[in-house]
């Protein structure tokens, strides 16, 4: 059966973001492992492993979880990282699987600051921070004031000047790695109350320097970390900025903070924001089916610039229509992508995408749905 592709459902349809072409707008959310028990930041067997399945599972681009630019800016000891060539050459060997199966990657640059040095999120462990004693290192943030998770029990180090160009310079170097590791895109961790979001939300930054203060204060280092990386990336290949479009707090970051952000990042060379909410502070999120899509719709249309919606989204239906009410570029899936790696493969069979247009690949297609 033949079909244009104008025919194909939106979430089949290609996207180009400079020369970047995604065959289609289902794309894996960055999802932290903790899974380098060498604790050395290089990813191993199970990210070949995590990575190649969600590539041959059918998405567009697969990101990566939160990659660090520096070993301090570890969320904890086994996040990847991207700060040596050894890092480089083995994600080089994912890239190139994904490559293989006509997937693209991005990877996602982070620094964790005061959230930085804490045991790994996975059952088996006991959730607090990683005292020196096991590992753990000296965490830095915007102020000495920690943050108000397990996190709390940090003393934390405010950055100087030459610290925070110290975290700028971190990013453009490990942007300039990941295109030797054959990264497609770079997408900057400004969420989540991680250190560019530490910096940008009142509710983290008291500072009173260059670097704090209003909102041209607070958004600096967000804006030079992008304005690094748009320069140490190629000009052909998209970048990145995922924020926490709200703080869920009324005297934290805003909806309209994020639309003026995104607007100056569109000017600096940013080329999609990828909507996500919360974690600086604690609060009370209505989380639901679609919760943030409205962050995504609003940026979109209030900063002319293309978005990428997160959040509860588990349904073909639901991110089909995401897309057709023009909410949102492309739909980002994380916990489902996890339940179900081939969820594009599924998606496509259930919104009549004929076999030939799915993305399967050719060693697997004798799984597709008659
Ligand atoms: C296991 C796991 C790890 C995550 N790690 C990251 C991360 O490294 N970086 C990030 O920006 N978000 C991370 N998130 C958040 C997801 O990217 C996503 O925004 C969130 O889970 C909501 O999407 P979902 O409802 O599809 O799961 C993580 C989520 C999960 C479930």
């Amino acid at each position: 059966m033949t079909t244009t592709r104008s025919d194909l459902p939106l979430l089949f349809q290609p996207i180009t973001l400079r020369r970047l072409t995604v065959r289609n707008r289902a794309w894996v959310s960055p999802m932290c492992q903790y899974a380098v028990d060498a604790r050395d930041g290089v990813p191993n067997d199970w990210h070949v492993v995590h990575y190649g399945s969600l590539a041959v599972g059918g998405f567009g681009l697969v990101m990566t979880e939160a990659t660090a630019v520096t070993p301090e800016g570890r969320i904890s000891p086994e996040d990847t990282g991207l700060w040596n060539d050894d890092q480089v050459r083995a994600w080089r060997r994912i890239t190139d699987f994904a490559h293989a199966h006509a997937t693209a990657m991005g990877v996602q640059l982070a620094h964790a600051g005061r959230k930085a040095s804490t045991v790994r999120w996975w059952p088996t462990e006991t959730p607090g921070i990683v005292p020196a004693s096991e590992g753990g290192w000296q965490v830095v943030g915007p102020t000495s004031a920690p943050g108000d998770g397990v996190e709390a029990a940090h003393a934390v180090h405010a950055l100087s000047d030459d610290g925070i160009r110290g975290v700028i310079d971190a990013f453009a170097a490990a942007a300039r790695r990941a295109r030797d590791a054959g990264f497609d895109a770079v997408e900057v961790h400004a969420a989540h109350g991680y250190l560019l979001h530490q910096f940008y939300s009142p509710l983290s930054n008291t500072r009173t320097d260059r670097w704090g203060g209003d909102f041209d204060g607070r958004t600096r280092l967000v804006r030079e970390v992008a304005r690094a990386v748009r320069a140490a990336w190629p000009d052909h290949l998209p970048v990145f900025v995922r924020l926490s479009a709200v703080d869920w707090r009324d005297d934290g970051w805003q909806l309209e903070d994020s639309v003026r952000l995104a607007a100056d990042l569109k000017l600096l060379g940013v080329d999609l924001i990828d909507a996500s909410s919360g974690g600086v502070a604690q609060a009370s999120i209505p989380a639901g089916p679609g919760y943030q899509v409205p962050f995504a719709e609003g940026i979109r249309h209030g900063a002319g610039i293309p978005t990428a919606a997160v959040g509860m989204i588990t349904g073909s239906d639901q991110a089909e229509e995401i897309l057709e009410q023009g909410r949102a570029d492309v739909v980002l899936l994380a916990r489902q992508a996890l339940r179900d790696t081939n969820w594009p493969l599924r998606a496509a069979h259930e919104l009549g995408v004929p076999a030939s247009d799915a993305p399967w690949t050719p060693a697997r297609w004798r799984g597709t749905w008659h």
